[in-house]
């Protein structure tokens, strides 16, 4: 028997099957998920940053001169894939511990990519770069993901092509695409057919580095957070009503900003928050503040539409923070009844119908909601999720033309529903809090999409009260399967597979040294004082094994070096026992599992490949992240590590006596994947269904 856990923090006393499973496998392909009626929800928490406010903070900081100090960013996928194409196209931008760094590099200072830009999910990263880099006389590439690439690119190239741009397009103007920038860009005054302020973005963008004066004239206001933010940082952006009410916004372009320092604070986004708000209104019994939440006007309507349907919603300690209105909000459970949604109203509130319609089918009476038209093409086409979903779930929709109608049940609804959420994070979080309210609980297909806006929202929910949790159960007896090996072996990425494929639970136990070398570096402390590693392994959190900086290459060698002090593995010795003994079964990857930690496994394997290969792999995921390294460097610094990790006194890097040996030199991740679930299948055939 293993000794009892005395490490606090990371006991599995703090570990829900819920929290275990929704930290390690981030990088999941799919993630089924299901969510159960829940009793109450109470607590005060912040939800992550601004998605609109951090895409902008990355690009408007990059194009003045001067370093930029960015708090609160939302470290979602979509932003960080806006952070990954700036590094490509030359802008030095690194993250800290609770902070963002941009080097800017000045209006007209970006340089070529060398590489395509994946934007993943994200329309508003594509749209506004595809603006920013219009008066660049060189050529970009843009793609996506299936989601991604199904979307109207046209609505921007349109007013781009008008200023210069030359791009080349999938037919419907859809990504994957190509655009050549002009050095002789022309402004221009452009009338938003739509509206949307990723293409009023895109054109204030792209005016920034055009001689002159670029008007955009907008018949419906939409969110303003590019203009706010421009003149935060000193650029004269102009707002004029025009006689019949529209908006016009100019700027002109090239204006001499003075060199200098500045900071941001990202406040938290009001559209995370509104799954909070709406589950908490929906719970019984609940009551919740949630802080430091982006109340500007134009983000409000699902706030104001609520208070009309009757909820109990007080913005309270309403400040100004880096030229947005901030406010924490207090949410109790309410009564709610149904409501009429003008279609002026739409702009506000544009991503929140997905959960406003999980409000009105709970609500008492019917509920219209007009002018729904670009609900169409957002993430998924949003208005048949809802009517499928809310439909599967026992709830009366139907659209008519734009207008979306929904029966309120007046209670909860009758759940018990599978719902496929098409790549679409607001859609599997809103039926995640249709879970919560139904009388049965609903399951979601697919709920790894929501990490590119709310990373950590399952975590959060269930801290709040909320019953979420992975399905993922295959017909595998729950194992413990031990994988060691060296770095860039393709332990990890085999390992994570296999707890995907397997449904058990998934820890990279490298990631528990990163976060002592983590907190040592980013304390300014130094790795190898034994005292100061030691207390850092105490002091670690849960959530620190998903953090994204844990990747970072200076982290990596800090981990190599506290990993070989048999102090600190002590320390995280008793919490990786614990996890190993999840009902669910575990996957543990790292250098000692099969040795040390889990000698007791049920199948070991040791993963290795030749130095070359290892080198090449580790190159190329740097490059991937558009961090520049030569190849040698990565060489020598692979071949430190292993002489490290072997001639260590605790726990030194070596297989264990009954591990399989599985050289991964030749063969791509699917196939080694392929082989050691050949070898399990093989192993524990009687067990399996
Ligand atoms: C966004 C604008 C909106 C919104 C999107 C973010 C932005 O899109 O749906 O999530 O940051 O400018 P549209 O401009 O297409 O309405």
């Amino acid at each position: 028997m293993y000794k009892k856990n005395h490490f606090k923090s990371l006991s599995a006393k703090n570990l829900t099957p819920q929290t275990v499973v929704a930290v390690p496998v981030s990088n999941s392909k799919t993630k089924e998920l299901v969510s159960a009626p829940c009793m109450r929800l109470q607590g005060s928490v912040t939800v992550p940053g601004d998605k609109s406010i951090s895409h902008r903070a990355l690009m408007i900081s990059s194009q003045f001169i001067g370093k930029t100090v960015i708090y609160g960013l939302l470290e979602g996928e979509d932003v960080l894939n806006t952070a990954s194409a700036l590094r490509h196209l030359g802008v030095p931008i690194e993250s800290g511990m609770d902070k963002w760094v941009v080097q800017g590099v000045g209006i007209g200072g970006l340089s070529e990519s060398a590489d395509v830009l994946d934007m993943g999910n994200s329309g508003t990263s594509t749209r506004l770069l595809m603006g920013l880099l219009t008066p660049y006389e060189f050529t970009s590439y843009f793609t996506g993901d299936e989601s991604l690439r199904s979307r109207p690119m046209a609505r921007v190239s349109k007013p781009l092509e008008e200023m210069g741009a030359k791009i080349i397009s999938r037919s419907g103007g859809k990504l994957p695409l190509a655009l050549t920038g002009s050095a002789t860009p022309l402004p221009i005054t452009y009338r938003l057919p739509v509206a949307s302020a990723q293409v009023k973005s895109a054109i204030l963008l792209a005016g920034l580095n055009t001689p002159g004066r670029t008007t955009v004239i907008e018949p419906e206001e939409t969110r303003d957070h590019t203009e706010r933010m421009l003149q935060f940082f000193g650029y004269k952006v102009a707002r004029e009503t025009l006689p019949d009410g529209a908006l016009a916004i100019s700027l002109e372009g090239r204006q001499e900003i003075a060199a200098k320092d500045r900071e941001i604070q990202v406040p938290a986004d009001p559209s995370s928050a509104a799954f909070l708000v709406v589950a908490a209104l929906l719970v019984p019994d609940s009551d919740v503040l949630i802080t430091n939440v982006c109340i500007n006007p134009l983000r409000t309507g699902l706030f104001t539409t609520l208070l009309e349907m009757g909820a109990s919603i007080d913005y309270t300690n309403k400040r100004m923070v880096a030229g947005e209105v901030v406010a924490d909000i207090r949410v109790k459970t309410s009564k709610l009844k149904g409501v009429t949604v003008p279609a002026e109203r739409a702009p506000s509130m544009i991503d929140e119908y997905p959960i406003l319609a999980v409000a009105a089918a709970c609500a008492s009476g019917p509920s219209i909601m007009h002018g729904l038209k670009e609900l169409r093409v957002k993430e998924s086409d949003r208005l048949a999720a809802i009517i499928e979903g809310l439909t599967a779930c026992g709830v009366n929709a139907r659209a008519d033309g734009d207008t979306l109608y929904i029966e309120g049940v007046n209670g909860n609804p009758a759940g018990g529903a599978f719902i496929k959420t098409r790549l679409d994070h607001r859609i599997a979080m809103s039926f995640l809090v249709m879970g919560m309210v139904a009388q049965k609980p609903v399951k979601i297909d697919d709920g790894s999409a929501i990490n590119t806006s709310f990373p950590g929202f399952t975590r959060l929910m269930n801290k709040l009260g909320a019953k979420i949790a992975s399905t993922d159960r295959k017909k595998y007896p729950p194992l413990v399967i031990a994988i060691d090996g060296p770095a860039a072996s393709g332990k990890g990425t085999l390992a994570r597979r296999l707890a995907e494929h397997l449904g058990s639970n998934y820890l990279d136990t490298g990631s528990l040294y990163r976060a002592v070398g983590m907190k040592l570096i980013y304390a300014d402390k130094d790795p190898s004082n034994l005292q100061d590693a030691v207390e850092a392994a105490k002091s670690i959190d849960i959530e620190d094994l998903s953090n994204p900086r844990l990747r970072q290459e200076r982290i990596g060698r800090a981990a190599s070096i506290v990993s070989s002090f048999p102090e600190v593995r002590q320390v995280l010795l008793d919490f990786q026992r614990d996890f190993s003994r999840h009902p669910q079964g575990a996957v543990l990857d790292g250098r000692d599992i099969g040795t040390v930690v889990c000698p007791e496994a049920d199948i070991k394997f040791f993963v290795t490949a030749n130095m070359d290969t290892r080198a090449n792999r580790r190159h190329r995921e740097l490059q991937g992240q558009g961090i520049e390294v030569v190849f040698d460097s990565v060489l020598d610094d692979l071949k430190e590590r292993d002489e490290r990790d072997s001639v260590r006194k605790a726990a030194p890097l070596i297989p264990a006596r009954d591990a399989i040996l599985i050289d991964t030199s030749d063969m791509d991740a699917k196939t080694v994947f392929r082989k050691v679930l050949s070898i399990i299948e093989a192993r524990f055939a009687e067990n399996l269904a």
